[in-house]
């Protein structure tokens, strides 16, 4: 970083006060992604470093994943490709492999930003009914806000769409599952370090949730003998969220444009953080 005045970094860079120590001309750090838990945002403000992301661009691609994530589980489609490829298949039969009817069941979105929303309009096009939690409340058409332990209590699948801080760390653990649907679905396209792994893990073997489909972990890759890698309740994704081609070059461009801004003197397109002269 020595004599650098830009950072462009994706989500798998850590930038700490250690890297930050070495970068004394840097200006701006411009993460390749809408989540900024990989930097130390307080370190870069105190030395007038913006921090920029991609916030918007990746919205629709991750709403998109979140559903087929949710499908994917809700209807057995990951198990029933291997069932017919091994040949186990014999008939059909009215019982095999039934899943969750979505129509008029209930979604229940943790973290009403602009993913969250997204997802809300999708569930609402299949039937579901909504219910959101935002720690600020936020009027969004079609969502009823309750608290997040009646969030719990009451949602056939559960879907994770808050950004990974201090404060929401571990927000999903073992009293959170306990208060879950028996057979229920937790969905994470947010962040791994919002749930406990082990704690879900042991929640699956009492069914509350029944299945989780995720596409993030902590730490990415997952160890493989995580016991959530061989669970047959889980459908799993390698953060796959946002990548589209479109969102992809979307990412980049805007977390490029972040950079030309302030290098010619302007404050950066979007910033996580402000400078005040
Ligand atoms: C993000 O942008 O934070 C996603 O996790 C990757 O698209």
């Amino acid at each position: 970083m020595r004599g650098c005045d830009a950072l462009l970094c994706l989500l798998t860079e850590r930038v700490d006060e250690e890297l930050l120590s070495h970068a004394g001309t840097l200006r701006i750090v411009s993460n390749m992604a809408v989540g900024v838990d990989n930097i130390d945002v307080a370190a870069c403000t105190a030395r007038r470093i913006w921090v920029g992301h991609t916030p918007g661009v990746l919205t629709q691609a991750t709403a998109d994943f979140t559903f087929a994530l949710l499908l994917a589980s809700a209807r057995h489609i990951v198990s029933g490709d291997a069932f017919v490829r091994s040949g186990a298949w014999k008939q059909w039969d009215p019982n095999l492999m039934l899943g969750l009817e979505l129509s008029g069941a209930t979604l229940g979105i943790i973290g009403l930003g602009a993913i969250g929303q997204a997802v809300a309009t999708r569930a609402q096009a299949f039937g579901m009914n909504v219910l959101g939690y935002n720690r600020r409340k936020r009027q969004v058409p079609g969502v009823t806000q309750v608290e997040l332990n009646e969030l719990l209590e009451r949602s056939d699948v559960v879907s994770l769409h808050i950004a990974l801080t201090p404060d929401t760390r571990g927000l999903l653990g073992e009293r959170e599952f306990a208060r879950m649907k028996p057979g229920s679905l937790l969905v994470n396209t947010a962040r791994g370090g919002l749930m406990d792994a082990d704690a879900l893990a042991t929640a699956l073997l009492a069914g509350r949730p029944g299945r989780a489909a995720l596409d993030v972990f902590e730490p990415e890759p997952p160890n493989p003998a995580h016991p959530l890698l061989s669970s047959q309740q889980v459908v799993l994704a390698p953060h796959l969220g946002s990548a589209t081609e479109a969102t992809r070059l979307a990412m980049a461009r805007l977390a490029a444009n972040n950079i030309v801004e302030v290098l010619g003197g302007r404050a950066p397109r979007s910033a996580v953080n402000a400078l005040h002269s």
